[in-house]
């Protein structure tokens, strides 16, 4: 983790109608940092999600991606800064193999086909053995692979688009113990190449071996943040379950 502050979030609000969704929210993400956002049903965690992957606009605030201010808010102006959200399933396509999953809508455009696999399939492979995600055969269809390795595919394709901020919302929902571990793995060797990451999970003993940081949330406010080296599973299980216990 490096001291470069890659997202910054001043007195961020949304409303849906009066309906107080986020309220003032204030933060600060570094490079490299495994950040999560843990809170009830209703905190207000995927609506501080869908604003920075650009689905929503705040209702006031602001939001620095790599010292530029946001000024769009729409998927592709985020996406073209360097935040993508990674969709465990909705943004892969089943009965396409890896490689053509990894290059979905960027697909390197040449007038021979082969060669133009042929270099697209070396990328991949390439991306793959950095990230250190171990799938048995790139030819495979999508569809066949596990939840962990599909998330592996999705995680790579992120990247591969260019993004050095992913944000995962439930990443390992519907997942073993397994299959979530190898991901949650994934998530540690990202923090190496630089890439920040930002989580919202409901499984506070995995998001304590893998965040950096953690904030807790509840009706749409930050009300506790801690950096997870400086305390321990229980300490933290304390704070949260208290914090649900209050709501
Ligand atoms: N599109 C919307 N229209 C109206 N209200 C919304 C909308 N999206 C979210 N909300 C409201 O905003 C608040 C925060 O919801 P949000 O989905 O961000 O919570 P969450 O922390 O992600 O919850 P969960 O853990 O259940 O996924 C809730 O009161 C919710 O009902
Ligand atoms: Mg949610």
């Amino acid at each position: 983790m490096s001291d470069e502050v890659v997202l910054k979030i001043s007195h961020l609000s949304k409303y849906f109608g009066n309906i107080k969704a986020i309220e003032n929210i204030n933060l600060e993400i570094f490079k490299g940092e495994i950040v999560a956002f843990v809170g009830d049903n209703g905190a207000g965690k995927s609506t501080l999600m869908k604003i920075l992957s650009g689905e929503y606009r705040p209702s006031s605030g602001e939001i620095e991606i790599f010292g530029e201010k946001v000024v769009k808010f729409n998927p592709k102006s985020l996406i073209k800064k360097g935040i993508t959200t990674v969709y465990q399933n909705l943004a892969l396509v089943d009965n396409l193999d890896i490689v053509s999953n990894i290059f979905l809508g960027y697909e390197k455009r040449k007038f021979m086909f082969f060669l133009q696999h042929r270099e697209m399939k070396m990328t991949a492979e390439k991306l793959l053995k950095n990230l250190n995600i171990n799938i048995p055969s790139l030819e495979s269809e999508v569809g066949e692979l596990s939840g962990g390795q599909r998330q592996g595919v999705a995680i790579a394709r992120a990247i591969h688009q260019g993004g050095r901020i992913l944000i995962l919302d439930e990443p390992t929902a519907a997942m073993g113990i397994k299959e979530s571990r190898e991901v949650y793995k994934l998530i540690k060797s990202l923090s190496k190449e630089e890439i920040t990451v930002l989580i919202v999970s409901h499984n506070i003993q995995q998001v304590f071996d893998v965040a950096d940081k953690v904030y807790i949330m509840k009706r749409g406010n930050i009300v506790n943040q801690f950096k997870t080296h400086d305390t321990n599973y229980n300490e933290i299980a304390d704070i949260i379950l208290g914090e649900y216990a209050a709501c």
